[in-house]
């Protein structure tokens, strides 16, 4: 007798074979009552869900997150209470534009989203590996998605579409420097920094609010690679980011960042020269300087992919007490767009999903009911299925209530034009002229040509103009590696000059 387990259908029932269909005669029709065959069959058709709309190639980690440093000052939240506490973490990284199957060594915007499950309840901080992002406004979302994605004729990958949006769209010129730039394409999850890129606030104990940035760090340093290095790994192997991830697990290399928040008191925002809620903008670190709070070590593998990174369900709107929103237009927006994703993607009960479902605080709502419901939720009373009752349900703390929010007085309810204005170009001339160094620059002119060198020339002279407002070195720098031939296209061969620091 076999000493492995016994294979069942999915009701429990011990499976005669998991091979041969039953048949009328040994060359006969299969017959109906086979119904485990069916089902096998069945499931099969069903193995599939939705990938996400944006951000679908992804790789996580299991780890863990400890205070180092006391920000108890600026907030209330339980989870950055105490120095030395520790709370678990689930990490999902990403590219934007990429389908599941895509290679993970694009040059993209990598998404870079932690859910924290603390005793609060979870905190997720669903941000990318550049502290801005393209438009400042929701309604630009979609149509910029759509230039990022496939043509609807060709079913192609469209440069012109992406520089004849960005050549509209001024403001996206900082983000597009960036992702020009070395950092790209990160050599691995691992070898980039992680931002919540919008402002959000916090608020402590006496109910004082302030804004705040979110910033992790990365200790491994910044390795990053160059187009043609890229499109060499990307020959040998589609999945670098999971197999690099998987060695360092195995091998006990456990990737790390160190989380910083930069904080603004809540009246400055009204003195500021730039708008502290714009996404395409940062806060000068000379002005905001980072504050230290902790560490994240990312050291498990998750033991099932689609359990826990594919059904996971990241959303700006988990947040716990003492962690807010603010008025940044984009967030207002992606309090919407997440959950409305999660019911289309993974059904009513997402949130309980293993992946999803607190780890370190207890659910207990009055929502009823719905497709899957597969848990209980009765508060070991089944009287208290509605609020207020006369029994012991679960009843709000509204101890835990976020501070009012100041709302200018003379506000009105309008369209607000954000239109392009010089305050626009300050920094990414900043990140050019300061920031870069003299080959990082040559790179990212060679990077920029590369990405357009297949526009039209109409496309290309509008994105040229928006350079030069930048700086004029930036437009020049990236007109003559156009004019030159030597730039990032990966199909040319790398000169033996060409400055390449990427890792090997
Ligand atoms: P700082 O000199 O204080 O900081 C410069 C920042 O730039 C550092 O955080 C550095 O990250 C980051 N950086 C370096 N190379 C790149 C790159 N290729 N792409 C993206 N970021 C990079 O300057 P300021 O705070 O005054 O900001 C100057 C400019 O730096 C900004 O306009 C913005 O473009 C960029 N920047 C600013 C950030 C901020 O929060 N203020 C954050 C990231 C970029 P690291 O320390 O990890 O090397
Ligand atoms: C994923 C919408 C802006 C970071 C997604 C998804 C949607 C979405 C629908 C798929 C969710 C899912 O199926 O699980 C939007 C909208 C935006 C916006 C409408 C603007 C209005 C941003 C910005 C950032 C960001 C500014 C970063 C700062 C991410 C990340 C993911 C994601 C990291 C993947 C999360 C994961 O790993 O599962 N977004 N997004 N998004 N978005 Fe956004």
């Amino acid at each position: 007798m076999s000493t492995k387990p016994t294979l069942t259908s999915t009701s429990g029932a011990p499976a005669p074979t998991n091979r041969t269909s039953q048949t009328a005669g040994s060359r006969g029709p299969v017959l109906m009552q086979d119904h485990q065959l069916l089902e096998k069959l069945a499931h099969q058709n069903r193995e599939r869900i939705p990938e996400r709309t944006v951000h679908a190639k992804g790789w996580g980690l299991q780890g863990h997150f400890t205070v180092t440093h006391d920000i108890s000052q600026y907030t209330c939240a339980d989870l950055f209470s105490q120095v030395g506490k520790t709370t678990e973490v689930l990490s999902r990284w990403s590219t934007v534009a990429g389908e599941r199957g895509a290679a993970d060594a694009e040059r993209d915007v990598r998404g870079f989203a932690l859910k924290f499950y603390t005793e609060q309840g979870n905190w997720d901080m669903v941000g990318n590996n550049t502290p801005i992002f393209f438009v400042r406004d929701a309604y630009k979302f979609p149509d910029f998605i759509h230039t990022q994605k496939r043509h609807p004729k060709t079913n192609m990958r469209s440069p012109e579409a992406m520089f004849d949006f960005w050549a509209g769209q001024p403001e996206s010129v900082h983000q597009v420097t960036i992702l020009m730039s070395d950092r790209g394409i990160p050599e691995t999850p691992a070898h980039m920094n992680g931002y919540g890129s919008h402002t959000f606030s916090m608020w402590n104990a006496k109910g004082e609010r302030h804004w705040v940035k979110f910033h992790f760090k990365t200790q491994q340093g910044h390795d990053w690679l160059s187009d043609a290095k890229a499109a060499e790994i990307i020959g040998q192997t589609r999945e670098s980011y999971q197999e690099a991830l998987w060695n360092m697990i195995e091998q006990g290399k456990f990737p790390k960042w160190t989380m910083y928040i930069q904080v603004m008191k809540e009246e400055e925002a009204l003195e500021t020269d730039f708008n502290p809620f714009d996404l395409t903008k940062v806060w000068p670190q000379g002005d905001y300087p980072l504050i230290e709070v902790g560490e994240l070590v990312m050291d498990t593998f998750p033991e099932n992919y689609f359990q826990m990174i594919e059904n996971a369900a990241f959303n700006v709107n988990n947040v716990v007490p003492g962690i807010g929103f603010s008025p940044d237009k984009m967030l207002q927006a992606r309090i919407f767009a997440y959950a409305d994703a999660h019911r289309y993607r993974l059904g009513t009960h997402y949130e309980m999903l293993p992946a999803n479902q607190p780890k370190a605080s207890k659910v207990q709502h009055y929502h009823k009911d719905g497709a899957m419901r597969f848990f209980s939720n009765d508060f070991g009373n089944p009287d208290a299925y509605y609020e207020p009752n006369q029994y012991d349900g679960p009843v709000a703390d509204e101890s835990l209530q976020e501070p009012p929010m100041r709302i200018d007085p003379e506000a009105v309810a309008a369209r607000f034009d954000q239109e392009e204005s010089d305050i626009d170009y300050v920094q990414p001339r900043a990140l050019y002229e300061r920031v870069l160094s003299d080959e990082e620059r040559d790179r990212l002119h060679r990077n920029m040509a590369g990405g357009m060198a297949p526009c039209t020339d109409g496309v290309k002279e509008r994105w040229l103009t928006v350079l030069k407002k930048v700086h004029p070195d930036y437009e020049a720098g990236v007109r003559r590696a156009l004019e030159t031939g030597e730039h990032g296209d990966p199909s040319l061969p790398v000169t033996d000059d060409t400055p390449i620091r990427a890792a090997e």
